[in-house]
């Protein structure tokens, strides 16, 4: 059985860090709502359990607070800021209530050197962001450390193994923060590094292998890095067992689909599907230039083509294949709002019908986007494929402002391919989270030559992000600039004028529908 930590999550910001830092440990763990019961935490059985922060203070009505049985698992616990609070009041000690909120960063002058604490140097800065502070520690433990304003930066028990931190040592402000996590995985519940991609993958295949059978399975392929691991993963557990389906919806990138089907077939030979459903999408968005009715349109058709498609390959397929993520199915959890207010339930082939009768095989879905890559690379997928930057399922239509129709689809294609072969090129590239070109829906005079032109605008977008949730525009140099500009403008016939967007998100979105 593999070792496990789980994070009991009141709702910190930094839960999906927490979760992240421990893995890159190579110790497995899984984020779980603050009001998992006992029973469910004990099948889990965990090596350790990390209380994570939250915004709420612990007297608060309504405040979170997990099963109290926890505390006779008889394992150890680590908790932070928030999840200290609680682990205080819990154990019958006191925490004291601030108006004023500490933020920053503080350096910790340590009391008792600790397992927890080593290689952790006296003055060693760390991030501060609750204001309420432990006034009374509980019975039987004792200070760790201190900062000029936290008595109680630390403190343990260290008997019980309980640990707790007024800090946050998962995010990169602590210094040395990801060394104090890593004391508590292997010092303190003494983890093993069993989590790493190659035991993940034969867990996979093992368990895929195992519920399928002699089963088919099908996978809605779009070359995006999620389900293009997900099918390699899928092949190589039951091989011809599996069949790729890839809707070309004629909204993809310049020599898109061309390139999937060259770097798929390579794979999957004859169980690879190709459906070119071009003219059916462009005839259903014909004159269609509202965002959100462009949108639907697209999600209802590449359900009828993939329906359409599935039932070519065969009427006895059980299992749909799908590319979700960690991300997309966390529950998380508002303290304010009751645990679970929001699922995605965004999934990578486009939101298909519940009514499909498939059962669901997702063998990502407890696996962050980074090590999905990570995951690709072991099964040795093109690095071309694992790079790419995120695309959105209603492809090119989003970034194609009023009404799609081919020839505009094709100059979009053809300014967008310059932008991306230039910036490959620029050293700017790897700080860019996306990055395209938009078309929009307005002419502008210009002069070339010696006649007056009346063309299209574009605008380029390249934005830097960590998640997609928000996003800054890039500060692309001057001189990559020029060179998109110039080469678009006199490359692509039907326009003659580039813009730059540098809005950021909030208060804009990295797509313009
Ligand atoms: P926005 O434009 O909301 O985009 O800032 C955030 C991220 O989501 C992607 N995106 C989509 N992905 N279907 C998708 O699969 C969609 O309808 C969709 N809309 C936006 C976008 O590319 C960015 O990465």
């Amino acid at each position: 059985m593999k070792e496990l930590i789980i994070i009991l999550d009141f709702g910190s910001q930094y839960s999906q860090l927490i979760a992240r830092r421990v893995r890159e440990k190579n110790v497995y763990s899984l984020i779980v709502p603050y009001n998992t019961s006992i029973s469910k935490i004990k099948k889990l059985n965990p090596k350790g359990i990390i209380l994570s922060g939250g915004p709420a203070s612990v007297y608060e009505k309504g405040a979170p607070k997990c099963d109290k049985k926890i505390l006779e698992l008889n394992i150890p616990i680590l908790g932070i800021c928030y999840g200290m609070h609680l682990l205080t009041q819990f154990l019958g000690g006191k925490v004291q209530h601030s108006e004023e909120r500490e933020y920053g960063q503080a350096e910790i002058q340590i009391d008792h050197k600790v397992s927890l604490l080593t290689g952790i140097p006296n003055n060693n800065k760390v991030w501060m962001s609750h204001g309420d502070k432990v006034e009374k520690l509980p019975k039987d433990f004792k200070i760790i450390a201190h900062t000029a304003n936290s008595p109680v930066a630390i403190m343990a028990n260290l008997k019980k193994n309980y640990y707790a931190l007024q800090f946050h040592p998962e995010v990169i402000h602590t210094d040395k923060g990801e060394k104090i996590i890593e004391n508590f995985l292997y010092k303190i519940c003494n983890c093993t590094k069993s989590w790493t991609m190659k035991s993940f993958i034969q867990e996979e295949i093992e368990k895929i292998r195992k519920t399928v059978g002699k089963d088919k399975v099908i996978c809605g392929l779009s070359g995006g890095v999620d389900s293009s691991v997900t099918a390699i993963l899928l092949h190589k557990a039951i091989g011809e067992q599996l069949t790729c389906i890839f809707v070309n919806n004629g909204l993809l990138r310049k020599n898109e689909a061309q390139q999937v089907i060259n770097i798929f077939s390579k794979h999957f030979g004859d169980n690879l599907k190709y459906v070119d459903a071009e003219k059916r999408f462009l005839t259903k968005l014909k004159g269609i230039t509202d965002p959100e009715r462009k949108r639907k349109i697209i999600g209802t058709e590449f359900i009828r083509v993939f329906e359409k498609a599935s039932q070519e390959v065969g009427k006895d397929i059980k299992y749909l294949a799908q590319g979700t993520l960690y991300p997309d199915v966390i529950e998380s959890v508002s303290p304010h709002k009751g645990p679970s207010v929001t699922i995605k339930s965004h999934h990578n082939v486009g939101g298909l019908p519940e009514d499909m009768k498939f059962k669901l095989i997702e063998p990502l879905k407890e696996l962050f986007k980074d090590e999905v890559r990570a995951a690709g690379r072991e099964l040795g997928i093109d690095e071309e494929i694992l790079m790419r930057q995120p695309f959105p399922g209603p492809g090119l239509a989003v970034r194609l402002l009023g009404e799609i129709t081919k020839k505009r689809l094709d100059v979009l294609r053809e300014a967008d391919a310059i932008a991306r072969e230039e910036l490959k090129k620029c050293k700017c590239y790897k700080d860019i989270w996306q990055s395209f070109v938009v078309l929009l829906p307005v002419k502008a005079v210009g002069v070339m030559g010696d006649k007056r032109t009346y063309e299209n605008v574009v605008s380029l977008r390249a934005v830097s992000s960590t998640d997609g949730m928000t996003a800054d525009w890039v500060k692309i140099p001057y001189q990559t600039l020029g060179k998109i500009s110039n080469r678009i403008i006199n490359e692509v016939k039907g326009i003659n004028r580039v813009c730059y967007d540098i809005s950021s998100k909030p208060p804009g979105t990295i797509e313009w529908e």
